[in-house]
Protein backbone atom coordinates (compact mmCIF):
# COMPACT_ATOMS: atom_id res chain seq x y z
CA UNK A 1 0.00 0.00 0.00
CA UNK A 2 1.30 3.34 -0.83
CA UNK A 3 1.70 6.22 1.54
CA UNK A 4 -1.74 8.18 1.40
CA UNK A 5 0.27 11.53 2.41
CA UNK A 6 1.62 11.59 -1.32
CA UNK A 7 -1.20 10.81 -3.07
CA UNK A 8 -1.33 13.26 -5.94
CA UNK A 9 -5.66 13.67 -4.46
CA UNK A 10 -4.63 14.76 -1.18
CA UNK A 11 -1.95 16.90 -2.41
CA UNK A 12 -4.31 18.77 -4.61
CA UNK A 13 -7.27 19.11 -1.88
CA UNK A 14 -4.64 20.86 0.45
CA UNK A 15 -3.56 23.13 -2.01
CA UNK A 16 -6.93 24.06 -3.12
CA UNK A 17 -7.79 24.62 0.45
CA UNK A 18 -5.22 26.61 1.45
CA UNK A 19 -5.61 28.97 -1.88
CA UNK A 20 -9.11 29.56 -1.05
CA UNK A 21 -8.58 30.47 2.99
CA UNK A 22 -5.66 33.01 1.36
CA UNK A 23 -8.18 34.67 -1.25
CA UNK A 24 -10.39 35.17 1.48
CA UNK A 25 -13.01 32.79 0.09
CA UNK A 26 -13.56 30.47 3.08
CA UNK A 27 -13.14 31.78 6.58
CA UNK A 28 -13.12 30.32 9.74
CA UNK A 29 -15.69 26.80 9.11
CA UNK A 30 -17.14 28.60 5.67
CA UNK A 31 -16.85 26.55 2.47
CA UNK A 32 -16.77 22.99 1.23
CA UNK A 33 -15.22 20.46 -0.94
CA UNK A 34 -16.17 17.22 -2.65
CA UNK A 35 -13.98 15.76 -5.23
CA UNK A 36 -14.86 12.06 -7.05
CA UNK A 37 -12.02 9.71 -6.87
CA UNK A 38 -11.45 6.38 -8.93
CA UNK A 39 -11.41 3.46 -7.09
CA UNK A 40 -8.28 1.94 -8.43
CA UNK A 41 -6.23 5.20 -7.35
CA UNK A 42 -7.79 5.38 -4.24
CA UNK A 43 -7.24 1.87 -3.55
CA UNK A 44 -3.57 1.93 -4.16
CA UNK A 45 -3.62 4.19 -0.76
CA UNK A 46 -6.41 2.73 1.74
CA UNK A 47 -7.96 -0.28 2.06
CA UNK A 48 -11.46 -0.10 0.61
CA UNK A 49 -12.99 -3.03 2.66
CA UNK A 50 -12.35 -1.19 6.41
CA UNK A 51 -15.19 0.64 7.26
CA UNK A 52 -14.48 2.98 10.04
CA UNK A 53 -18.38 4.73 10.76
CA UNK A 54 -21.13 5.51 9.00
CA UNK A 55 -23.51 8.47 7.91
CA UNK A 56 -26.91 9.09 7.42
CA UNK A 57 -27.66 11.01 4.64
CA UNK A 58 -30.81 12.37 4.18
CA UNK A 59 -31.02 12.48 0.50
CA UNK A 60 -31.10 8.96 -1.93
CA UNK A 61 -27.79 9.25 -3.25
CA UNK A 62 -28.22 5.70 -4.91
CA UNK A 63 -27.16 6.98 -8.24
CA UNK A 64 -23.51 7.68 -6.44
CA UNK A 65 -23.79 3.48 -4.82
CA UNK A 66 -20.26 2.51 -4.77
CA UNK A 67 -18.70 6.30 -5.51
CA UNK A 68 -15.76 7.30 -3.28
CA UNK A 69 -15.18 10.86 -2.51
CA UNK A 70 -12.52 12.79 -0.49
CA UNK A 71 -14.30 15.45 1.28
CA UNK A 72 -13.91 18.68 4.29
CA UNK A 73 -15.39 18.21 7.15
CA UNK A 74 -18.09 19.68 8.91
CA UNK A 75 -16.91 22.80 10.99
CA UNK A 76 -13.03 22.50 9.82
CA UNK A 77 -11.11 25.43 8.78
CA UNK A 78 -9.45 25.33 5.76
CA UNK A 79 -6.73 27.43 7.41
CA UNK A 80 -5.57 24.02 9.19
CA UNK A 81 -6.38 21.35 6.12
CA UNK A 82 -2.56 21.69 5.22
CA UNK A 83 -1.55 21.38 8.72
CA UNK A 84 -4.06 17.89 10.24
CA UNK A 85 -4.89 16.59 6.87
CA UNK A 86 -6.55 13.79 8.42
CA UNK A 87 -8.73 15.52 11.22
CA UNK A 88 -10.15 17.70 8.52
CA UNK A 89 -10.73 15.42 5.64
CA UNK A 90 -12.56 12.44 5.22
CA UNK A 91 -12.81 10.24 2.32
CA UNK A 92 -16.60 8.32 1.86
CA UNK A 93 -17.90 6.01 -0.15
CA UNK A 94 -21.78 6.00 -0.83
CA UNK A 95 -23.41 2.69 0.45
CA UNK A 96 -25.13 0.18 -1.93
CA UNK A 97 -28.69 1.78 -1.09
CA UNK A 98 -27.71 5.10 -1.24
CA UNK A 99 -28.60 6.05 2.20
CA UNK A 100 -24.95 6.43 3.99
CA UNK A 101 -21.56 7.82 3.40
CA UNK A 102 -19.08 5.35 4.65
CA UNK A 103 -15.71 6.73 6.07
CA UNK A 104 -12.79 5.12 4.85
CA UNK A 105 -10.26 7.43 6.01
CA UNK A 106 -9.74 10.31 7.87
CA UNK A 107 -11.87 12.77 9.99
CA UNK A 108 -10.48 11.30 13.12
CA UNK A 109 -11.22 12.93 16.01
CA UNK A 110 -14.74 11.84 15.69
CA UNK A 111 -15.68 14.50 12.69
CA UNK A 112 -18.37 14.38 10.15
CA UNK A 113 -18.24 15.36 6.55
CA UNK A 114 -19.49 18.71 5.44
CA UNK A 115 -22.49 19.75 6.71
CA UNK A 116 -23.50 20.53 2.83
CA UNK A 117 -22.80 16.65 1.95
CA UNK A 118 -26.35 16.53 0.60
CA UNK A 119 -26.37 19.42 -1.99
CA UNK A 120 -22.74 18.37 -2.62
CA UNK A 121 -23.99 14.39 -3.94
CA UNK A 122 -26.80 16.03 -5.84
CA UNK A 123 -24.49 18.33 -7.43
CA UNK A 124 -22.73 15.24 -8.57
CA UNK A 125 -25.32 13.53 -9.88
CA UNK A 126 -26.71 16.29 -11.52
CA UNK A 127 -23.06 17.26 -13.18
CA UNK A 128 -22.47 14.02 -14.61
CA UNK A 129 -25.86 13.54 -16.13
CA UNK A 130 -24.71 16.22 -18.31
CA UNK A 131 -20.56 15.41 -18.07
CA UNK A 132 -19.55 12.25 -17.29
CA UNK A 133 -16.01 13.74 -16.40
CA UNK A 134 -17.25 16.41 -13.54
CA UNK A 135 -15.09 15.24 -10.32
CA UNK A 136 -14.98 18.68 -8.26
CA UNK A 137 -18.03 20.77 -6.49
CA UNK A 138 -16.53 23.10 -4.85
CA UNK A 139 -18.58 25.98 -2.33
CA UNK A 140 -16.69 29.04 -1.02
CA UNK A 141 -17.85 32.22 0.39
CA UNK A 142 -15.73 34.73 -2.07
CA UNK A 143 -16.31 38.70 -0.44
CA UNK A 144 -16.94 40.32 -3.81
CA UNK A 145 -19.56 37.68 -5.56
CA UNK A 146 -21.59 37.96 -2.17
CA UNK A 147 -21.19 41.44 -1.47
CA UNK A 148 -22.98 41.73 -4.98
CA UNK A 149 -25.85 39.45 -4.00
CA UNK A 150 -26.76 42.43 -1.68
CA UNK A 151 -26.46 45.69 -4.20
CA UNK A 152 -27.04 43.92 -7.52
CA UNK A 153 -30.49 42.41 -9.05
CA UNK A 154 -30.35 38.91 -8.28
CA UNK A 155 -31.40 37.50 -11.82
CA UNK A 156 -29.09 35.62 -13.11
CA UNK A 157 -29.32 36.82 -17.04
CA UNK A 158 -28.83 40.30 -15.18
CA UNK A 159 -26.11 39.14 -12.73
CA UNK A 160 -23.75 37.46 -15.08
CA UNK A 161 -24.22 40.17 -17.68
CA UNK A 162 -22.76 41.93 -15.80
CA UNK A 163 -19.76 39.98 -14.81
CA UNK A 164 -19.14 39.59 -18.50
CA UNK A 165 -18.43 43.38 -18.49
CA UNK A 166 -16.31 43.67 -15.52
CA UNK A 167 -13.88 40.93 -16.12
CA UNK A 168 -12.77 40.52 -19.93
CA UNK A 169 -11.76 37.02 -19.61
CA UNK A 170 -15.32 36.62 -17.88
CA UNK A 171 -16.99 35.53 -21.60
CA UNK A 172 -14.48 33.07 -22.62
CA UNK A 173 -14.30 31.72 -19.10
CA UNK A 174 -18.17 31.05 -18.02
CA UNK A 175 -19.94 31.48 -21.29
CA UNK A 176 -22.71 29.16 -20.02
CA UNK A 177 -23.67 31.93 -17.36
CA UNK A 178 -24.60 31.81 -13.50
CA UNK A 179 -27.38 30.59 -11.94
CA UNK A 180 -28.78 32.62 -9.20
CA UNK A 181 -30.27 31.43 -5.67
CA UNK A 182 -32.39 33.54 -3.65
CA UNK A 183 -31.18 33.98 0.07
CA UNK A 184 -31.94 30.12 1.74
CA UNK A 185 -31.21 27.77 4.73
CA UNK A 186 -27.97 25.80 4.43
CA UNK A 187 -28.13 22.43 4.72
CA UNK A 188 -31.60 22.22 3.80
CA UNK A 189 -33.42 19.82 1.77
CA UNK A 190 -34.31 22.61 -0.79
CA UNK A 191 -31.21 24.53 -1.11
CA UNK A 192 -29.84 20.98 -2.45
CA UNK A 193 -32.44 20.36 -4.33
CA UNK A 194 -32.53 24.16 -6.04
CA UNK A 195 -28.88 23.94 -6.40
CA UNK A 196 -28.64 20.66 -8.07
CA UNK A 197 -31.66 21.65 -10.55
CA UNK A 198 -29.23 24.84 -11.48
CA UNK A 199 -26.20 23.15 -11.75
CA UNK A 200 -26.93 21.03 -14.09
CA UNK A 201 -27.61 23.92 -16.08
CA UNK A 202 -24.54 26.28 -15.49
CA UNK A 203 -21.07 25.56 -13.52
CA UNK A 204 -21.02 28.64 -11.05
CA UNK A 205 -24.42 28.56 -8.64
CA UNK A 206 -24.61 31.82 -6.92
CA UNK A 207 -26.18 31.36 -3.28
CA UNK A 208 -27.13 34.95 -2.73
CA UNK A 209 -25.98 36.49 0.63
CA UNK A 210 -24.31 33.53 1.37
CA UNK A 211 -21.73 32.14 -1.82
CA UNK A 212 -21.06 30.15 -4.68
CA UNK A 213 -20.92 26.59 -5.75
CA UNK A 214 -18.99 26.15 -8.96
CA UNK A 215 -18.33 22.41 -10.28
CA UNK A 216 -15.72 20.98 -12.66
CA UNK A 217 -13.31 17.86 -14.19
CA UNK A 218 -10.83 19.55 -12.41
CA UNK A 219 -10.13 21.80 -9.76
CA UNK A 220 -8.22 23.93 -11.95
CA UNK A 221 -11.90 23.95 -13.97
CA UNK A 222 -13.81 24.31 -10.75
CA UNK A 223 -11.26 27.19 -9.43
CA UNK A 224 -11.08 28.75 -12.51
CA UNK A 225 -14.63 29.51 -12.66
CA UNK A 226 -14.65 30.73 -8.72
CA UNK A 227 -11.64 33.25 -9.22
CA UNK A 228 -12.90 34.66 -12.66
CA UNK A 229 -16.18 35.59 -12.11
CA UNK A 230 -15.05 36.98 -8.26
CA UNK A 231 -12.60 38.89 -10.10
CA UNK A 232 -15.14 40.60 -12.30
CA UNK A 233 -17.26 41.40 -9.07
CA UNK A 234 -14.25 43.27 -7.16
CA UNK A 235 -13.82 44.95 -10.16
CA UNK A 236 -17.64 45.82 -10.47
CA UNK A 237 -17.54 46.81 -6.67
CA UNK A 238 -14.68 48.68 -7.10
CA UNK A 239 -16.63 51.18 -9.43
CA UNK A 240 -19.85 50.59 -9.66
CA UNK A 241 -20.45 53.87 -7.03
CA UNK A 242 -18.46 56.06 -9.78
CA UNK A 243 -19.27 57.63 -13.11
CA UNK A 244 -19.53 54.67 -15.62
CA UNK A 245 -17.60 55.96 -18.72
CA UNK A 246 -16.08 52.66 -19.97
CA UNK A 247 -18.38 49.70 -20.18
CA UNK A 248 -17.68 47.20 -22.58
CA UNK A 249 -20.45 46.81 -25.15
CA UNK A 250 -22.49 43.76 -25.93
CA UNK A 251 -20.73 43.63 -29.45
CA UNK A 252 -16.90 43.48 -27.48
CA UNK A 253 -18.20 41.27 -25.82
CA UNK A 254 -19.29 39.30 -28.18
CA UNK A 255 -16.16 39.76 -30.45
CA UNK A 256 -14.20 38.09 -27.63
CA UNK A 257 -16.39 34.87 -27.51
CA UNK A 258 -16.15 34.55 -31.21
CA UNK A 259 -12.25 34.70 -30.50
CA UNK A 260 -11.86 32.64 -28.40
CA UNK A 261 -14.87 30.30 -30.07
CA UNK A 262 -17.13 30.13 -27.34
CA UNK A 263 -21.00 29.84 -27.01
CA UNK A 264 -22.84 32.65 -24.73
CA UNK A 265 -25.79 31.63 -23.33
CA UNK A 266 -28.33 32.27 -26.05
CA UNK A 267 -30.26 35.52 -25.64
CA UNK A 268 -28.06 36.51 -22.99
CA UNK A 269 -26.14 39.54 -25.05
CA UNK A 270 -27.91 41.70 -27.33
P1 LIG B 1 -19.40 22.99 6.81
O1 LIG B 1 -18.35 23.43 7.80
O2 LIG B 1 -20.39 22.03 7.44
O3 LIG B 1 -18.78 22.41 5.56
O4 LIG B 1 -20.25 24.27 6.39
C1 LIG B 1 -19.61 25.40 5.83
C2 LIG B 1 -20.49 26.22 4.95
O5 LIG B 1 -20.00 26.99 4.15
C3 LIG B 1 -21.95 26.06 5.05
O6 LIG B 1 -22.60 26.70 4.00
ZN1 LIG C 1 -21.43 28.21 2.93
Amino acid sequence: MKNIFDAPFLTEIIRTTSNMYRLGWDECNSGNISYLLGENETGQYIALNNVIRSFSLNIDAKKLSGKIFLVTGAGKHFRNVQYNPEENLGIVRISNDGRTAELLWGLSGGGRPTSELSPHLMCHIARLSVNPENRIILHAHPVNLTAMTYIHSIDEKKFTHTLWQFCYESIGIFPDGIGVLPWMLSGTNELAEATAKKIEEFRLVVWAQHGIAGAGASFDEAFGLIETSEKAAEIYIKVMHMPDLNIPSDAQITALAERWNVCPRKGWLN
